[in-house]
């Protein structure tokens, strides 16, 4: 019987994941089903129950199902605790093991595909929610100077600082100390700001030309901030398509135990123009 995988979330219908997926198992001769399941909160452990029932192998996990699927793990990874976020559930013999590939995707794509160093950046983390949470513990390994979160609700920025644990790296500040912040080497836009009509007002005085500003989002989601950053003059401006595929690729390898070429699927989505549904 061919192995099943699916992505749980709400909404889930844009999802690029089935496509991502299906190229990875054609490319490494794995037959594979990859499905999508649409699920409010309500119904979310009666349906991971269910598919674990018929037989699914690993989920993929998206909003706004990202803590509840960390409570229903039998098993956490280290950098899935350190995150307090899980976005991929493999079967295991006594449950569901969870893990996060979100912070490896990104530094894969920032530091392989686009040659990035990440080493003593100063970064500014806009947003304390699921996917600053996944990304942020990658971040620090990748050996950034400093991390400094700022959220619209500042009580959940301090929850992010103290779950990393590194009080000499990882400072919080208000939005509104935005514009005395300074210069930051990279900007990373985890709000989902771009999914809605409310616009962010950020200060210019947060970059120069030097500056890496990249959006966890991709397509209509990622305009916004991108544009802002392009009008500022930052020179290298990138969305979260890279780190999508890489983030599916490193689940990939979990599930089957190889990591496919990620080059020839970022390019054929990429080819697609900016016309992707948001992020998932
Ligand atoms: P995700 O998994 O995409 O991170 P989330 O957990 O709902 O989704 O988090 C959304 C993030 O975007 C939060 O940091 C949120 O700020 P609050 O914690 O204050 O709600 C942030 N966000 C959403 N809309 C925003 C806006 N218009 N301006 C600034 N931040 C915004």
């Amino acid at each position: 019987m061919t192995a099943r995988y699916a992505l749980i979330g709400h909404p889930v219908a844009h999802s690029l994941s089935p496509r991502i997926h299906a190229a990875f198992g054609e490319q490494c001769g794995i037959p594979l089903r990859y499905e999508l399941i649409d699920v409010p909160p309500e119904g979310f452990a009666a349906a991971v129950a269910a598919f674990e029932r018929e037989g699914g192998e690993g989920l993929n996990i998206t909003l706004p199902h990202k803590a509840a699927a960390r409570a229903l793990c039998a098993t956490l990874s280290a950098r899935a605790r350190r995150c307090g976020a899980v976005n991929t559930l493999i079967r295991g013999a006594g449950g569901w093991h969870g893990d996060n590939t979100d912070g490896t995707g990104l530094v894969h794509d920032l530091t392989e595909r686009h040659r990035l160093d990440l080493r003593a950046r100063k970064v500014l983390l806009l947003g304390a929610g699921g996917a600053a949470h996944g990304v942020a513990p990658a971040l620090l390994d990748a050996g950034i100077d400093s991390l400094w979160i700022v959220n619209r609700t500042p009580e959940r920025a301090d929850a992010l600082s103290d779950r990393l644990g590194e009080p000499g790296r990882v400072h919080t500040r208000y939005w509104k100390d935005l514009p005395e912040l300074g210069v930051f080497d990279m900007v990373v836009n985890a709000t989902s700001a771009g999914r809605g009509s409310d616009r962010m007002d950020l200060p210019s005085s947060l970059v120069s030309a030097r500056t890496l500003a990249v959006d966890l989002s991709y397509g209509e989601a990622a305009i916004a901030f991108l544009s802002w950053a392009r009008a500022q003059g930052c020179e290298t401006v990138l969305d979260g398509l890279g780190m999508l595929v890489e983030q599916a690729a490193e689940a990939f390898r979990l599930w089957h135990g190889q990591r496919p070429d990620t080059d020839p699927v970022y390019a054929e989505l990429r080819a697609r123009g900016p016309a992707l549904h948001s992020a998932e």
